[in-house]
């Protein structure tokens, strides 16, 4: 394999080696005993699974080892079992050429991008590939191709047992994979894991389990343990007898995890040709600004700019929607509570508008870098902004509980925080709105989208699109109710307590065990996304109910910055500050242009902002000059950072200097998947960090004080008003 020069061997090789229960467990569930069986290990590394194997039994038929590391095979020969044979080559080559047929594989195969491999190898690849009849592609990870190429070498009743990234369940570019194995093998089980197990590299991975018998069922369990001390006590035993059917219609494997009953519920409903919302309306993405933060404003910089001929109403926070109708009085309310209520929808002949605050709006734009911007530097006029567009409803791309839907009264406009929904004609829109309001909507909501990060539910327009909708015109009968609940901030239990009754007992005849199995369903997702902790349902001292489904305190896990780099391949937020009345200063004579506020001026920006999220995190002493004079410019986190920060909200950073405490107040320009050492000749791409492009505005305390860092005692996410709170002036 072509070693991309200085990047990390160990990186390169996707040589994260096994902890040994886990190796033992897998041996246990292939061999149940039998020792007479060929068994292949096709990446052994220094040897885990041979050295687990060796010590089950002897007298194997035949043992074969493959391992790319000279160094790795010859570690490994030596714990093999009696007569095994481990070759020092690469296993494409190995899959194609041997004739050998196995009842067992084990392994953990490399975790290597597309890109190392040279072009031999994805000649080799392709053809493994072909042999398999299926298609690689660029995103195909070496994994997959040691999973395919393996599975062309058991005998007919053969095994298969790997440890593999968790991705496997959901990622598109293993779409291909999963149909592959469920067709080919007749019983598959997923272990996954609730705490991480290869803490080293933040991957999350679950235990792939698969088993062909010759007959026709295509059955799957997922199993969530919680470490790989609890594996020990799990019975292989169990995994005999998988219990569902796998569903061939679906994309992804990521609910096998409920009951028998639970799936089949969901199978009736698809079954019962229950229509999607796309039946009923085009979902798109809202309005690209290029820079919300420029575009979207509160009335009070309409008024001082005069920019009334261009602002346009407009709602573009989950905090400005808490009803089934967004309505001109809504929309109301938030201007007077001088929130982001309006966009500017510049036309081009703006810039030579008679109107000097246009002008000087504009002027600050350019002086702020918005024309540069990525979306906006590629148009006509940098500040106009395209497909401006209306819809009827508006969807929350990203939620808590559940996806928010409402119905646009307000005629208000949207940016892409929430999707377009343009509703078909001859619809009754409010029926249709008012029919989302279900248990089984809010299952398929939770089925369709993907959990990003902090427990947070996203959804893309297709994925909207997908939601199964039981729509009925009466449904409109209950849209005012609903709102009205909604408005009355009822909790989503006793919402669904009164719509499930209405929109899927009566008017679709689902029996009342059906409706509460669905609701229990939708906890059980939910929950597990929200940290994976068990609901409560809190009975208070009025004895009502009271929603707790809210997570208490998610579980900190490492971020997968490849998985955020596959979701974000440009950038997470692209902010733009945007603070009219502070004085933009040149600094130190360069052209930067951000402004750097004296006290005053900080005071209003925080006044402000006590809302915006703040980053605290810590800088270690080699990299304190550059935050001691302000000229940071980008913060690099380290190789690990929480899961529960909420990236997509991040606004503010301050730096927390090791020993010192924190002080200083700068803007996140841009916050995005890079590598560390992105642009320099010793870059290595597969070394993922978060980068933050930064921007010093000012001190936020004249003195440093001292703060306790909440997450590893390196990072804490908070708000600019929880910092004053908490920080002795
Ligand atoms: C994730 S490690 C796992 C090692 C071992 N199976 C274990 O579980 O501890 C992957 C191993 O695959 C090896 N490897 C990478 N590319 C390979 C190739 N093309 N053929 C065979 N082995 C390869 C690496 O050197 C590394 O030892």
């Amino acid at each position: 394999m072509q070693l991309i020069k200085d990047a990390s061997q160990q990186k390169l090789r996707g040589a994260y080696y096994t902890p040994r229960p886990i190796a033992d467990f897998i041996t246990r569930w292939g061999m149940s005993g039998n020792t007479q069986m060929d068994i292949l290990e096709p990446s052994c590394g220094d040897g885990v699974f041979l050295e687990s194997i060796a010590q089950i039994g002897k007298g194997f038929r035949h043992v074969v080892g493959v391992e790319y590391e000279a160094g790795e095979a010859a570690k490994a020969r030596k714990i093999a079992p009696q007569g095994a044979d481990v070759k020092n080559m690469d296993f494409h080559r190995f899959c194609l050429d041997t004739e050998e047929r196995f009842n067992l594989v084990v392994g953990n195969p490399p975790f290597i991008r597309y890109q190392y491999y040279d072009e031999e190898q994805q000649k080799l690849a392709d053809l493994i590939f072909k042999k398999a009849g299926l298609k690689r592609t660029k995103l195909t990870n070496a994994w997959v191709t040691f999973v395919v190429g393996s599975s062309l070498l058991l005998k007919e009743n053969g095994k298969m047992g790997f440890v593999i990234p968790s991705e496997l369940l959901m990622v598109k570019y293993a779409k291909q994979l999963r149909q592959y194995l469920a067709s080919h093998f007749n019983k598959i089980n997923i272990i996954s894991f609730e705490n991480l197990v290869f803490e080293e590299i933040q991957q999350e991975v679950v235990l792939l389990l698969c088993e062909k018998n010759g007959t026709d069922d295509h059955l799957i369990e997922h199993i969530e343990v919680r470490d790989t001390e609890k594996l020990k006590t799990l019975n292989p035993q169990r995994l005999k007898f998988p219990t569902k059917h796998i569903d061939f219609h679906t994309d992804k494997w990521t609910y096998y995890f409920l009951d028998k009953e639970e799936l089949d519920l969901l199978e009736k409903v698809k079954e019962s040709q229950m229509p999607t919302i796309a039946r009923f309306a085009d979902v798109e993405v809202g309005i690209t600004t290029g820079s919300n933060d420029y575009f979207t404003v509160p009335q009070s910089v309409v008024n001082m700019y005069q920019l009334q001929k261009y602002a346009r109403p407009m709602v573009g926070r989950s905090v400005q929607v808490n009803s089934l109708c967004f309505t001109p009085q809504d929309w109301r309310k938030n201007v007077e509570s001088d929130a982001k209520a309006n966009l500017l929808v510049f036309t081009p002949d703006a810039s030579t508008d008679p109107n000097e605050g246009v002008r000087a709006y504009l002027e600050n734009g350019e002086r702020q870098g918005i024309d540069k911007g990525y979306k906006t530097s590629i148009r006509d006029h940098w500040y106009v902004i395209p497909s401006i567009k209306l819809s009827d409803a508006l969807f929350l791309r990203r939620n808590n509980l559940y996806p928010k839907f409402v119905l646009n009264e307000a005629k208000a406009y949207t940016t892409d925080t929430m999707h377009r929904v343009f509703i078909h004609e001859g619809v009754n829109k409010k029926a249709f709105v008012a029919s989302y309001y279900n248990s089984l909507s809010f299952v398929f909501a939770e089925i369709q989208g993907r959990n990003f990060g902090g427990g947070c539910l996203e959804l893309m327009p297709s994925e909207v699109g997908g939601i199964r909708l039981p729509y009925r015109e009466e449904n409109a009968a209950i849209f005012d109710k609903i709102d009205e609940m909604l408005r009355a901030k009822k909790s989503s239990d006793e919402i669904l307590d009164y719509t499930d009754g209405f929109i899927l007992r009566q008017g679709y005849g689902f029996s009342e065990k059906e409706v509460a199995m669905a609701r229990s369903i939708w906890h059980k997702i939910m929950n597990r996304r929200l940290g994976r902790e068990t609901l409560e349902k809190k009975i208070d001292l009025n004895g009502k109910k009271e929603d707790m489904t809210k997570p208490k305190s998610p579980r900190v896990k490492q971020l997968d910055f490849f998985e955020i780099l596959r979701q974000y391949p440009d950038s997470i937020v692209e902010n733009s500050f945007v603070c009219e009345d502070i004085r933009y200063r040149d600094s130190k004579g360069n052209s930067d242009f951000l402004p750097q506020a004296n006290k005053e001026e900080m005071e209003h920006i925080l006044q402000k902002d006590m809302g915006k999220n703040c980053l605290i995190s810590l800088v270690k002493k080699d990299n304190f000059d550059q935050y001691l004079d302000h000229t940071a410019k980008i913060y690099y986190t380290g190789k690990k950072f929480p899961s529960t920060v909420a990236l997509n909200q991040l606004y503010y950073f301050m730096p927390y200097l090791k020993g010192k405490g924190i002080r200083d107040l700068y803007f996140i320009k841009v916050a995005r998947v890079g590598s560390r050492k992105e642009g320099q000749s010793d870059n290595d791409p597969n070394d993922l960090r978060l980068v933050f492009e930064i921007e010093y505005i000012g001190q936020m305390f004249e003195e440093y004080k001292a703060f306790d860092l909440k997450i590893w005692r390196t990072f804490t996410d908070t708000t600019i008003g929880k910092i004053r709170e908490n920080v002795q002036l």
